[in-house]
């Protein structure tokens, strides 16, 4: 995991202004140019609207779209839709050496897919930061893996890893000391107490609480809205206040 010299992130008294973080650093907002850098986001689904929300505030722009489904259209207007990894190749190719940033917006439970796409930009030479939305508080010593996304009104606190590619959606917050593994989202409104350990994939459901010190298995599944007060094996599908266990995670 990496710290914050790879999180992308604004302060909010900036957001105005629309810069890159680096830019912005050290200097009046007044004094520093605007300046845009590429960025192409795979999948073409309601996350990559999210992305879209708030990425010019941190100074990027994107300017193409991926996608393996080929009935897929562009979800943001004015950019251009490309379908598979043959269309990302060949949209790529004239490129040449031009610096391009990735996103992944694949949401959902599908944790695995946003790594391999992830892995797929590093062979193509594209970077893969982690995001911060400029509404969402990041401690000082959080570690934050690439291609994570925190997104508006999220709270990562002191001392949480997150693994690579995870999201913690809107609102959700991860309490002290936490250790989240890759391909994680923590769904909008999920409280995750401190020092709870969750394992690579784990998808937590909107609003759903889990209580201090326990661990969830890589793969499972929590439904939203529950409340988890036992350990969570890996693989499986609980929801309900208390949680219980309630069938097998499909993957
Ligand atoms: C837990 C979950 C994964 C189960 O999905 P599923 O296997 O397709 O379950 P079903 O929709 O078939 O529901 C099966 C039963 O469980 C109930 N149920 C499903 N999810 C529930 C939940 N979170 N809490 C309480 N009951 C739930 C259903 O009402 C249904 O009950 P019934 O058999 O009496 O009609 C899903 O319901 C869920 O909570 N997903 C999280 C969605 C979310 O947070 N998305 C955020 C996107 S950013």
């Amino acid at each position: 995991m990496s710290s914050h010299p790879q999180l992308i992130q604004i302060a909010s008294r900036d957001l105005s202004i629309g810069l890159r973080s680096e830019s912005v650093s050290g200097r009046k907002a007044d004094s520093v140019e605007r300046s845009f850098q590429p960025a192409v986001i795979w999948g073409a689904r309601g996350h990559a609207k999210v992305l879209n929300e708030f990425l010019p505030q941190l100074g990027f722009q994107i300017v193409a779209v991926f996608d393996n489904d080929p009935q897929a259209t562009s979800p943001i207007a004015g950019v251009p839709l490309f379908h598979g990894t043959a269309g990302f190749d060949a949209w790529l190719g004239p490129r040449g050496d031009t610096p391009l940033t990735g996103l992944v917006a694949i949401g959902g439970q599908h944790g695995g897919a946003r790594t391999e796409i992830l892995s797929l930009f590093r062979t193509r030479g594209i970077c893969v930061p982690a995001f911060a939305h400029p509404t969402a508080f990041v401690a000082a010593d959080a570690q934050i893996a690439d291609g994570c996304q925190i997104l508006a009104r999220a709270a990562v606190c002191t001392e949480v890893r997150i693994g690579e590619g995870s999201i913690v959606n809107t609102g959700a917050s991860i309490d002290h000391e936490c250790a989240v593994g890759a391909g994680v989202h923590i769904a909008p409104g999920a409280t995750i107490a401190g020092c709870v350990t969750i394992g690579d994939r784990a998808f937590i459901g909107a609003g759903a609480t889990i209580l201090p010190w326990l661990t969830i298995g890589q793969n499972t599944v929590v439904g939203a809205g529950a409340v988890v007060t036992k350990h969570l094996p890996e693989g499986v599908v609980a929801f309900g206040n208390p949680a219980s266990i309630r069938q097998s995670a499909q993957r």
